[in-house]
């Protein structure tokens, strides 16, 4: 791979592409790093504060379904790699408006795709075409130590994993019948600071902290894979450099949480960490009523990833989790700016309005 780079991280105001955009932009100073966003409800500038006067840093506001305005930024910035990450990302939303979601996940990717086969015009050396999925494509597992290898076959079950699904389908066609150079991976869930809190973790920290009510969905046996995010970040720094054009990764860290105990210990790390006795909050986990069509078990083997490329890991969950805690108690006015919009009336008047 060249040494200077052009790369276009797509969703980098979002929560994992904020901490990708940052390991890049700090690790790489000769590449150019474009971070290219919507600024829906989930991106947030404010995630990039420390790095957006960085010299190689440049940010643009734009659409991926807008395809002339891809094509531009592909021939404005030269762009000769990209790490696609935007998206919608919240199975809830996705019950509630599907349409976004194919729009976004699968119009979008592909308008992202035909603006870099279209830029690089068959000329792919040196040229990289990343695409970060997810391990919810693969559908539900159920109880039985089984895990999802990159073989898996796919069976999504809800309209966010089916939109994304789609997106890896013609990530995966643009290779097989182009050329593209992809490669794609499909991680497990992430934690970590600058989550937005309509996901489980920052919204439990949140409401533990101000007494209110847990909302655990069914009985809380569902089990997630949790994965903390810079390790994330991380594989996505050794995954788009060392790779291999056309194949796939899984990521996940080997760390399996049935949600209730999960969000026990969320409580007891909140009540310590605030001076209250430990286990003290117990009382505000309120069992309401099942998720639609929710998957029963993720659980990812990353076995592959490990062996070929020597990607592990670089933390316990339960010194993850004490980060992750701290840093939402420790960055309220983050919280309080995001669950009341004012983050978006802010950039507006920088951006314009979406
Ligand atoms: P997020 O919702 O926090 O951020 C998504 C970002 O994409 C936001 O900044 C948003 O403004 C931007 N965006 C949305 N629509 C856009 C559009 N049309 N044009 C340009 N930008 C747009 O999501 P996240 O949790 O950071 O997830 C990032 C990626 O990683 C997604 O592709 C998701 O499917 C995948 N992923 C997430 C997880 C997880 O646990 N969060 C796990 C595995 C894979
Ligand atoms: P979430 O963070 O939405 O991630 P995903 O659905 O992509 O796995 O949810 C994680 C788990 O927590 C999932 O099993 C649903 C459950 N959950 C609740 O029980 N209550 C909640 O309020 C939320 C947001 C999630």
């Amino acid at each position: 791979m060249p040494n200077k780079r052009n790369i276009l991280i797509t969703g980098g105001a979002g929560f994992i592409g904020s901490h990708v955009v940052r390991l890049f932009v700090t690790k790489y100073p000769e590449y150019r790093i474009v971070n290219l966003d919507k600024l829906t409800y989930a991106g947030n500038l404010a995630n990039l504060k420390d790095v957006e006067q960085a010299e190689n840093y440049t940010f643009v506001k734009a659409d991926i379904c807008d395809f002339e305005r891809m094509l531009e930024v592909f021939r404005d910035y030269r762009i000769d790699g990209v790490i696609h990450l935007a998206a919608e990302s919240h199975v809830d939303r996705s019950i509630k408006d599907p349409f976004t979601f194919a729009r976004t996940n699968v119009m979008g990717t592909l308008s992202l795709l035909q603006a870099a086969k279209m830029s690089w015009e068959g000329a792919y050396e040196g040229k990289r075409f990343y695409h970060i999925s997810t391990d919810e494509v693969y559908g539900a597992l159920d109880f039985d130590g089984t895990f999802f290898t990159e073989t898996t076959k796919y069976d999504p079950h809800s309209p966010y994993s089916a939109s994304k699904a789609s997106s890896d389908h013609f990530v995966r066609a643009f290779h097989d019948t182009f050329g593209l150079p992809v490669v794609v991976t499909n991680c497990s869930n992430n934690y970590g600071p600058y989550q937005f809190p309509e996901k489980l973790i920052p919204l439990f920290i949140n409401n533990i902290r101000h007494n209110k009510p847990l909302p655990v969905y069914g009985k809380g046996e569902n089990v997630r894979d949790w994965l903390y995010v810079v390790d994330h970040a991380r594989a996505i720094d050794v995954i788009f450099h060392q790779g291999k054009v056309a194949d796939t990764y899984n990521i996940g860290g080997f760390n399996e949480w049935k949600n209730i105990d999960l969000i026990k210990v969320l409580i007891r790390t909140v009540d310590r960490l605030l001076g209250r006795p430990e286990g003290a909050s117990e009382h505000l986990i309120t069992y309401v009523t099942d998720r639609a069509g929710h998957d029963l078990r993720y659980a990812i083997d990353s076995t592959k990833l490990k062996k070929e490329l020597g990607w592990e890991p670089s933390l316990q969950f339960e010194e993850g989790i004490e980060k992750t805690v701290k840093w939402y108690l420790d960055n309220q006015t983050w919280l309080d700016n995001v669950t009341s919009g004012d983050y978006q009336s802010y950039y507006e008047k920088m951006y314009g309005s979406r």
